[in-house]
């Protein structure tokens, strides 16, 4: 499907057809595990963040697991999707939640979100859309964080040389370099196996919006 639209040109076009044809069934959307994210968990753990009183971006939030995990944690959570079906979802899987889901283009977002979150979670979003788009999906989500705000990133990890066929749905260190680009410091990069069988690659990628020295 994703090949098909992108030969016509609509490059993310097919994420709301996609859970549209799902029809509910959660096991066709194949990137849904219905549990939040572990490299999120275990690195909100290891940091010991505390969520009270900061406001989270969780960006292509899918079926909204890692939106709810934030929210227990105790922040204010904004969770938006490309596709109104997975968002229809999110509010029907969790209807006493505390998140805003909201639909929403990650290259096109309000101007009421600049610098207005200390921190944004993504995953796995920027790997499934092409590269062309990554400079401008990296500095919209720049210009989300907060000064001094956070962004972690978490993707399917390769090296440049690794043979690929295809739609690789994974990204390489260097393909990463557009959010240094966007003007955000790089503060910490993960380079892991997960604990899948078997296990994959990840990178998992801490940004920080500087605060202004003045
Ligand atoms: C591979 S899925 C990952 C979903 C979720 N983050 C997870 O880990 O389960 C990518 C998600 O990004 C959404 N998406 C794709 N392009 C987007 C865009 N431009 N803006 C917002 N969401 C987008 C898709 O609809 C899909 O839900």
């Amino acid at each position: 499907m994703a090949q098909e639209f992108s030969q016509r040109g609509d490059k993310t076009g097919w994420f709301e057809p996609f859970y549209v044809e799902a029809n509910g069934n959660e096991q066709a959307i194949h990137w849904a595990d219905m549990i939040s994210n572990p490299g999120l968990v275990e690195w909100l753990d290891r940091q010991q963040i505390d969520g009270h009183g900061h406001k989270a971006l969780v960006v292509g939030c899918g079926l909204g697991d890692d939106a709810e995990e934030l929210a227990r944690r105790g922040f204010d959570v904004v969770a938006f999707d490309i596709s109104p079906t997975a968002i229809s979802w999110c509010q029907q899987r969790f209807p006493d939640s505390p998140v805003h889901y909201v639909a929403m283009d990650a290259l096109n977002v309000p101007s009421s979100w600049q610098h207005s979150f200390d921190f944004i979670f993504e995953a796995y979003t920027v790997q499934v859309l092409p590269a062309d788009l990554h400079p401008r999906l990296a500095s919209s989500l720049a210009n989300c964080l907060a000064d001094g705000g956070r962004l972690l990133v978490v993707c399917r990890g390769r090296s440049s040389d690794d043979h690929v066929a295809g739609i690789t749905w994974s990204l390489t260190r260097e393909n990463l370099d557009v959010f240094t680009a966007a003007g955000l410091r790089q503060i910490q990069f993960e380079d892991y196996l997960d604990h899948e069988v078997p296990p994959s690659r990840r990178f998992r990628v801490q940004y920080q919006r500087e605060l202004p020295t003045n």
